[in-house]
């Protein structure tokens, strides 16, 4: 499976939703993730994230991530449009260590 991963928090483009052809996303406040058991890696969102935030889960340090989509995928409302990503986006992509003070 694809997972969301850190890079999207507080960015949440939300490009990923329009080409999922499954519509396995789910939408927190300041991030998506993905359901993992409904995804079918079929991987036409990674390149579509401009804050490259999907990754496939077989790259190393993603069972956090995998843990945290399958946790919250079951938790937060599916998403399938895309909506208005934040004004301030832009100022978020690539910051670092978003996870602690911005997970949601
Ligand atoms: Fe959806 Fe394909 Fe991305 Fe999985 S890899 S979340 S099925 S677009
Ligand atoms: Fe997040 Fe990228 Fe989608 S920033 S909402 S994973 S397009």
């Amino acid at each position: 499976a694809y997972v969301v991963t850190e890079a999207c928090i507080k960015c949440k483009y939300m490009d990923c939703v329009e080409v999922c052809p499954v519509d396995c996303f789910y939408a927190g406040e300041n991030m998506l993730v993905i359901h993992p058991d409904e995804c079918i890696d079929c991987g036409v969102c990674e390149p579509e994230c401009p804050a490259d935030a999907i990754l496939p889960d077989s790259e190393s340090g993603m069972e956090k991530w995998l843990e945290i989509n399958r946790e919250y995928a079951t938790k937060w409302p599916n998403i399938t449009r895309k909506g208005d990503a934040p004004a301030d986006a832009d100022q978020w992509k690539g910051v670092p260590d978003k996870f602690e003070k911005h997970f949601s």
